[in-house]
């Protein structure tokens, strides 16, 4: 009885293999439950110009956008930005909607990008800060307003956060609990770009910034970096103060309306290849 079901279930197999391999191809597709994570991930999104209409079908790695391992055929990456799925030159149809949690399901995930998309009016989700394989993630211009969410620190193998905000000015926010930038501590490549940090002292921001052992790119205009005032020069620990010693290459404070005395500490560096200071009043020197 056992035999006369085994036989059949080898012949199964083997002619599966055969079909694969006539068809030049691995036996091998995305997981059933990566497929469902992101078919729901989908469905929480508006698509005005079906710019995802390849995602159907079994074969999750062929869809737009979506990348898998080529030897564990797991989903590693989720690219979506706008530019990449649409290349006409409407600027009609970006991506909306919601982002649903089901990206969580996404296990091997370590390339995340959203940018240049108009989920307009919604928070940066914190379950973000769970996709934990993140090495990259790119939010730029997506049109997400609130909180940065503090969870971030906890994508300790990230090396590029893309965060800029160029064409909706301040609608993201740093609040007071922005330690979390510290834990980040495989960060290479760090673009807050019209963020509004108003409401953390620069020299508390730096003091982060400065734990970052790798971080080369720190990009932050147009943040209302918040500079204390040169009258109040009492005390020299109270004036932001980038360690330069560290890998930093590029920094880009411009815009950001700074009346100080000129950071002697900017001198101080053999790296630093790239330096924006436009539109601040930096003016004499310290001390
Ligand atoms: C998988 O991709 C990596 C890098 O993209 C490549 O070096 C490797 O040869 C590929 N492996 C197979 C089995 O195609
Ligand atoms: C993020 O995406 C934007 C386009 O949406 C691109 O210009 C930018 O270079 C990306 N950031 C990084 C760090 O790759
Ligand atoms: C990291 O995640 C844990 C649990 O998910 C959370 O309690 C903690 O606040 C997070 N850490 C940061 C720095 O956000
Ligand atoms: C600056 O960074 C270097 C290298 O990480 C470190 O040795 C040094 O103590 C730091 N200096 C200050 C003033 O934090
Ligand atoms: C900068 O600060 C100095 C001293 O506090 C003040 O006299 C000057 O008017 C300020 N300049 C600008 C452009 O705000
Ligand atoms: C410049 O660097 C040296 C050695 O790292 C340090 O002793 C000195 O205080 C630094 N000067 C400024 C202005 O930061």
């Amino acid at each position: 009885m056992r035999k006369q079901n085994t036989i059949p279930s080898h012949l199964h197999l083997l002619m599966l293999l055969l079909g694969c391999l006539y068809n030049g191809e691995l036996c091998m597709s995305c997981s059933e439950s990566e497929r469902l994570a992101l078919v729901k991930f989908k469905a929480g999104l508006q698509d005005p110009h079906q710019l995802l209409s390849s995602w159907e079908g079994d074969d999750c790695c062929t869809w737009t956008g979506v990348h898998c391992d080529n030897e564990t055929w797991h989903v590693v990456s989720l690219d979506l930005q706008y530019h990449h799925l649409y290349h006409g030159v409407s600027n009609g149809g970006r991506l909306s909607g919601e982002i649903n949690p089901s990206l969580l399901s996404l296990k091997h995930l370590n390339h995340l990008d959203l940018s240049s998309n108009h989920f307009k009016g919604t928070e940066i989700p914190s379950f973000i800060g769970s996709l934990t394989g993140l090495s990259y993630l790119n939010l730029s211009n997506a049109g997400f307003i609130g909180r940065v969410p503090p969870q971030l620190g906890n994508l300790t193998s990230l090396i590029y956060l893309d965060l800029n905000s160029f064409y909706s000015m301040h609608d993201l926010h740093v609040d007071d609990n922005f330690q979390w930038l510290s834990f980040l501590s495989s960060l290479q490549y760090l673009d807050m770009s019209g963020v509004n940090l108003a409401k953390i002292s620069s020299d508390n921001l730096f003091h982060a910034v400065n734990m970052l052992p790798a971080l080369s790119v720190l990009i932050l205009p147009n943040c209302h970096l918040h500079w204390p005032q040169p009258s109040s020069s009492s005390s020299s620990s109270s004036s932001p103060y980038l360690n330069l010693s560290n890998s930093l290459t590029t920094i880009d404070l411009s815009n950001n309306q700074i009346n100080s005395t000129f950071p002697l500490w900017l001198t101080n560096s053999s790296r630093l290849v790239h330096l924006d200071l436009w539109f601040n009043h930096f003016h004499g020197s310290d001390t």
